[in-house]
């Protein structure tokens, strides 16, 4: 079976192919590395002892994805390619529509044409807006985003509905993600932001290995178990998993699913600091700072369906998530190298 990772040399990208390959896949890799670096996809060569057909293209570019399809018969697809700033989304969102549309529909037609009919999204929890109720379900509406990348992911998610309808054959699992979070326990692939990071992680782990001062915590007076906010954060190797299971999922299943893949379990930002502070033996120190505009207070998954459906659930545990971030950006305190 041969699985095309769009976007693939991204963080959740290069940890999926990792699972991928060990779960027998043969992986092939497009990206632009627009947001991500070469260097990437030569540590998951690494860690698979393989080599990876790795083309540098924009998956909105038709041409160049069509000789892809033509020359490495793709079964199925898993679709990460697109921006994913939040706030940047705000500053550019033309930018963000016309992107990560553009490479959704490009690699629709792309399938259609090719007769590869099994994909997976990228999508994410931020489709349901200010949640009504807690844990979130599936069967809930999508509700109203705060920002237009999460409406980016919430217009592919209605293109992906209404293509299944019209398509029987097609096959679309639709994959919710809370906060992925955590690295490869090699500490050799992990998140790489850009300049200053915006998830509390990857600025969590900057702190600790002495790159900024301090940590801003956004809000204290939430209506939470100790004022700040709530989220159900998951390691990046369970959520690499989820696609696998996934795959083979949508190998025999025609129709779309929407899946949440999180642990069910949320942890307050306060908790997460105090967690890395003790599981890591460093100090994180931190401020209190206004409110994030768009911040919800309370954010965790019912992640029953994956379990039911796809036979999967989150294996690690907070420890993981701390040790392995930390192990990751103090054998990167820079990153991937350039080139
Ligand atoms: C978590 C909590 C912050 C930074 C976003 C997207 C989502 C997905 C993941 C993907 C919040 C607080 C953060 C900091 C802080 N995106 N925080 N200080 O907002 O739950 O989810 O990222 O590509 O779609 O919406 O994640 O990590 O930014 O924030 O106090 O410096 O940490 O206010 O409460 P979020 P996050």
């Amino acid at each position: 079976m041969k699985v095309l990772l769009a976007g693939g040399a991204g963080y959740i990208g290069t940890h999926t192919a990792v699972e991928m390959a060990a779960a027998g896949y043969d992986v092939v890799i497009a990206d632009n590395f627009y947001n991500s670096k070469p260097e990437a996809v030569r540590r998951v060569e690494a860690l698979v002892g393989k080599k990876i057909p790795c083309y540098l293209l924009d998956v909105a570019n038709k041409k160049q994805l069509s000789e892809v399809f033509e020359k490495e018969k793709i079964d199925v697809v898993v679709h990460f390619a697109g921006l994913k700033a939040v706030g940047e989304s705000t500053r550019i969102p033309v930018a963000y529509y016309r992107n990560n549309l553009d490479t959704t529909l490009t690699l629709l037609e792309v399938m259609q044409e090719q007769g590869c009919r099994r994909l997976i999204f990228s999508s994410s929890a931020t489709v349901y807006g200010e949640p009504e109720k807690l844990p979130l379900v599936e069967t809930m509406k999508p509700g109203f985003c705060a920002s237009p990348y999460g409406w980016t992911k919430w217009m592919i998610e209605q293109i992906l509905r209404d293509a299944c309808k019209a398509e029987p054959d097609l096959s679309v699992v639709l994959l919710r993600y809370f906060n992925p979070i955590g690295a490869h326990e090699s500490g050799t692939i992990g998140e790489d932001p850009q300049g200053i990071p915006n998830n509390l992680f990857p600025y969590i782990a900057q702190v600790a290995v002495g790159k900024r001062p301090k940590l801003s915590i956004f809000g204290n007076d939430y209506p939470t178990k100790d004022g700040t906010c709530v989220r159900d954060y998951i390691h990046v190797v369970d959520l690499a998993k989820g696609h696998v299971k996934a795959a083979a999922y949508a190998m025999e299943h025609d129709g779309l699913e929407t899946i949440n893949l999180g642990t069910g379990v949320g942890y307050s930002v306060l908790e997460m600091v105090q967690a890395f502070e003790r599981i890591n033996g460093v100090p994180i120190p931190f401020e209190f700072a206004p409110r994030r505009p768009g911040d919800v207070p309370e954010c965790y998954a019912d992640a029953s369906k994956a379990k039911e459906l796809l036979g999967w659930e989150a294996e690690k545990t907070l420890e993981d998530m701390c040790r392995d971030t930390y192990r990751w950006q103090s054998m990167n305190p820079q990153g991937y190298p350039e080139s």
